[in-house]
């Protein structure tokens, strides 16, 4: 990990005193990922086992874009843990995909508590503009999550409308952070670019596997087609791994994908991206 600067505002948090489920929103570029990998270190020296939960579909810290990742992890990361469970939202960004994010990142927060996790750390998306529906999915997800503490890191003003009833929520502990001096801003070339990259990597082991999908709930069949993302889910709606559809029949379809055996496949989820299999470019 980066050194990283750690505000005097950060240090005033009583983390000692921190349990549950604790939600941290900004802005794209407001330092919430770098936040919440330091704020899990230190929750690991009160919780034996703590739940870091990415639920940002689109700069993805644990996994792939378009999945949200949970890991649960008993000391402080040197490295980036493998995640215990993937979600797949498929698309990478909440726009017009409220329902899964909130089904899914409550299903990861239900996952943490089973695997043990005392505190849960939840990294959401950038998205907050009130005009794209950052306020209600931000309020639903809470509503939802019922987080013990929301942390918001906060630019100018850009969460107030979010804000406004939590602080006079007298069940939540709302603390507003500036944002940190160090924090450096992505143009949307590099965001794309490290979607690319992440989806590259992840494919780059990937191979043909034939699954014969007639036998299997396929959720959004309809949008299936040539270089569409999917999810191979296992029974419990997990994602086991992703896959490029590259042929399709009526009875089977050829996907390119890391997994080597359809046989623990359950279900099958489509996304509405499609990719490039050797790049890792999404295609329009
Ligand atoms: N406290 C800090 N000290 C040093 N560098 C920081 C700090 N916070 C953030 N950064 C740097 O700023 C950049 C953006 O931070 P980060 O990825 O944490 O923001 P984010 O809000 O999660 O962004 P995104 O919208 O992409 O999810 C990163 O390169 C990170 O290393
Ligand atoms: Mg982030």
């Amino acid at each position: 990990m980066n050194a990283i600067e750690v505000p005097p505002t950060w240090k005033q948090l009583q983390i000692n005193q921190m349990a549950g489920t604790i939600v941290v929103i900004g802005q794209t570029d407001s330092g919430k990922s770098t936040f919440v990998r330091w704020l899990i270190s230190q929750l690991c020296q009160y919780h034996e086992r703590v739940g870091w939960l990415d639920a940002d579909v689109g700069q993805s810290t644990l996994g792939v874009p378009t999945t949200m990742n949970l890991a649960v992890i008993s000391e402080p990361p040197a490295q980036l843990p493998r995640p215990d469970a993937t979600f797949f939202v498929g698309a990478t960004s909440p726009r017009g995909h409220m329902l899964p994010t909130v089904v899914g990142v409550h299903k990861l927060q239900r996952r943490a508590r089973q695997l043990g996790a005392g505190a849960i750390v939840v990294d959401t998306t950038g998205l907050v503009a009130r005009e794209q529906g950052g306020g209600v999915l931000k309020h639903w997800k809470i509503a939802l999550l019922e987080p013990t503490t929301v942390v918001a890191i906060q630019r100018h003003g850009e969460l107030v409308h979010i804000l406004t009833p939590l602080v006079r929520n007298p069940s939540l502990k709302v603390h507003i952070l500036p944002i940190a001096r160090g924090v450096n801003r992505k143009t949307v070339e590099q965001r794309m670019k490290r979607r690319r990259e992440q989806f590259r990597r992840y494919f780059s082991q990937a191979a043909p596997l034939t699954i014969e999908y007639n036998r299997l709930p396929v959720y959004d069949l309809e949008q299936a087609g040539q270089r569409h993302l999917l999810a191979l889910e296992d029974r419990h709606g997990f994602t086991i791994a992703l896959g490029i559809i590259t042929a399709m029949t009526t009875r089977e379809m050829i996907v390119f994908t890391p997994a080597r055996d359809a046989a623990q496949v359950a279900r099958l989820r489509v996304g509405s991206l499609r990719l490039n299999p050797e790049t890792g470019r999404e295609m329009r």
